[in-house]
């Protein structure tokens, strides 16, 4: 069993093949996904996906890169999505000042809002950071972000970085760049990781592990995550298997402590 904890089935790279994806994930063993919406769009996409098949969870939220384009409506929609759906888990939000669509400000202050309506609906978090730790990390520690927690998604950054989030009671979630050759921070951060704080993702159509790299990702590729956080951490895949799918569960509150 894995549950690949960040993926986006709901973007149109999925559109022609989406059930045959599906499928391999299934016979990969992936029997869970968070699918992130991002925009209306995607956020439609999201919910519809999950209506259609067993075990995705769709996850709301507006990204950096849209920043610009949220409004008190948006947020209102959010809430009334989070509550007819009961949506376990708000995001992609965070900062970009890689793409930098929108002035700092404006990013800084919607990742805001959207943390506090998370914290509000009692809802955990999952994070985008491009080029902007010191700022999500401000953020987070100024907004408690502790009280409901969340994800640092597609985490690449050493270990140092790692137990400032940790601190704020985030988890850790590794993607594809796990196993890159050169990535040798996140790998050290993988190796210290608490077992309990651990878990991993594709982010699909994105970061393609080895030996993908390049091409299209998909969810069922996250099986290559897991095998490489078992080879470092010394420990069977069905191990990191179990470990990464319980603390999923419990985190997008499917289970109780
Ligand atoms: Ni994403």
């Amino acid at each position: 069993m894995l549950f690949d904890t960040h993926t986006h089935l709901n973007v149109k790279h999925f559109e022609k093949d989406e059930a045959e994806v599906v499928q391999r994930a299934i016979d990969a063993g992936v029997t869970q996904m968070g699918v992130i919406g991002f925009d209306n769009e995607t956020i439609v996409k999201a919910l519809e996906l999950s209506e259609t098949y067993e075990g995705i969870h769709p996850v709301i939220g507006w990204h950096p890169t849209e920043a610009g384009s949220y409004t008190d409506a948006v947020e209102e929609n959010l809430i009334d999505l989070i509550k007819k759906h009961k949506i376990a888990m708000m995001g992609e939000m965070g900062l970009d000042y890689h793409w930098m669509e929108d002035p700092k400000e404006t990013q800084q202050e919607v990742f805001r809002r959207q943390i506090r309506v998370a914290k509000k609906m009692k809802l955990p978090i999952t994070v985008h950071n491009r080029e902007s730790t010191e700022d999500v990390y401000r953020i987070l520690k100024e907004e408690h972000i502790e009280d409901v927690g969340g994800i640092m998604h597609s985490f690449n950054l050493d270990s140092e970085w790692m137990e400032r989030f940790l601190d704020l009671n985030m988890h850790i979630s590794f993607s594809g760049v796990l196993t890159f050759k050169k990535a040798l921070e996140v790998k050290e951060s993988a190796k210290l990781v608490p077992l309990d704080r651990v878990l991993i993702e594709t982010d699909a159509p994105y970061l393609s592990p080895q030996p993908y790299r390049g091409k299209r990702n998909e969810p069922s590729y996250v099986r290559y995550v897991a095998e490489e956080l078992a080879m470092l951490r010394d420990m069977s895949f069905e191990e990191i298997a179990k470990i990464t799918t319980d603390n999923a569960n419990q985190l997008f509150g499917f289970t109780k402590e």
